[in-house]
């Protein structure tokens, strides 16, 4: 299992992400002062160690979320030109909800670099099977798109509480003990949660926009479901 690497302080990390060359002078000079802040007013956190499953969970996680973020991405790519040449009144919502998929990628894409997660070995196999997916849910009309994104956001939406009920009973632990949460623990907890709301507004505009009206409805979402659950199962381990 890949080991995962979480230090203490998250500060410097932040700033050289957010260190966009317009920036960079900016993110230095508040650095510095937040540091000098940091040493004069507060002491170090009192942070528990990771446990090895604690770090397993976390590598797994990030991997996971990685790769259903990169799938999601490709869903709305292969479903937008389809859907949008039919449906031009939808070019606004498909661009949303692509934007918003691409935005959980690129998150999840930061994270496992500087944790040193290693990516699934099978993202070729899921970015093959996920553009199938959009494309042939789109060919097969509105609803049949529509129903693709309430059953793979229904699963991922569950997956995501699942993580942050994970996180939740770590971090309540840890002050039970009398510890502190770190910075990064409690910033990837906020990142989680505003994915799964986000997840779940996808899943809401899908039914809104007919998914429902699917024919055959529960074989659709059933298929798309059982594919979505194994999907995740493999990608935490492999
Ligand atoms: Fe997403
Ligand atoms: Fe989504």
């Amino acid at each position: 299992m890949a080991s995962i690497r979480y230090s203490s302080s998250s500060l410097l990390a932040k700033c050289s992400a957010a260190s966009a060359a317009p920036a960079a002078g900016r993110c230095i000079a508040n650095t510095s002062r937040v540091r000098n802040f940091a040493t004069e007013t507060s002491p170090p956190k009192k942070l528990k160690p990771l446990t090895q499953e604690q770090k397993d969970f976390l590598s797994s996680a990030l991997r996971v979320n990685q790769a259903g973020e990169l799938a999601a991405t490709l869903i709305y790519k292969g479903q937008t030109p389809p859907i949008v040449r039919q449906h031009p009144h939808l070019r606004p919502l498909m661009k949303h909800m692509y934007d918003q998929e691409a935005g959980h990628f690129d998150t999840f894409n930061a994270l496992i670099h500087k944790h040193r997660v290693r990516p699934t070995a099978l993202y070729p196999v899921w970015s093959v099977l996920a553009t199938g997916l959009g494309w042939s849910t789109a060919l097969m009309g509105r609803e049949a798109a529509m129903a693709c994104t309430e059953a793979v956001e229904t699963e991922i939406g569950n997956h995501y509480n699942e993580q942050i009920r994970t996180l939740i009973e770590m971090v309540t632990q840890w002050k039970q003990e009398g510890y502190e949460v770190s910075d990064e623990i409690s910033e990837l907890t906020k990142t989680l949660r505003r994915i799964r709301d986000e997840e779940l507004e996808h899943l809401d505009h899908a039914v809104e926009h007919d998914a429902k009206k699917a024919e055959p409805h529960w074989l659709l979402t059933g298929v798309i479901r059982a594919g979505c659950k194994g999907a995740i199962w493999v990608s935490e381990r492999v």
